[in-house]
């Protein structure tokens, strides 16, 4: 299945954070992305406590400090690079990783 594209690098380089919805003609997901040092990481939009998403506002995912992804439902915190939860209701499981690809300024997902 070919990738699909989802957004621009400089709109994430821009925001530090950003969530996208793809569907597919079998499925419907709902990520987000994460530039950081220079790196891309991206993850499902779930919380490994109650399977919701980490945000209330549209696009925020990050801490007061920026130094952790924070989940608003009851405050997990999870690192920005491995998505491991290191505080709250789901501490020691983590978040589900998603592999995202650039080309130019493009920003694909992987469709499997
Ligand atoms: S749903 Fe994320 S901490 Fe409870």
């Amino acid at each position: 299945m070919p990738n699909q594209r989802i957004g621009s690098l400089a709109e994430l380089r821009k925001a530090k954070t950003l969530e996208y919805f793809i569907k597919t003609e079998s499925a419907e997901r709902h990520i987000f992305a994460l530039f950081h040092a220079g790196q891309i990481y991206a993850y499902e939009n779930q919380c490994p406590h109650n399977q919701m998403p980490l945000n209330w506002n549209e696009h925020q995912f990050l801490d007061h400090g920026e130094e952790y992804l924070q989940c608003v439902n009851h405050g997990a915190l999870f690192t920005l690079t491995e998505g491991h939860c290191v505080y709250g209701p789901c501490l020691g499981e983590k978040l589900e990783a998603v592999s995202l690809e650039t080309v130019g300024d493009d920003l694909f997902i992987r469709l499997v």
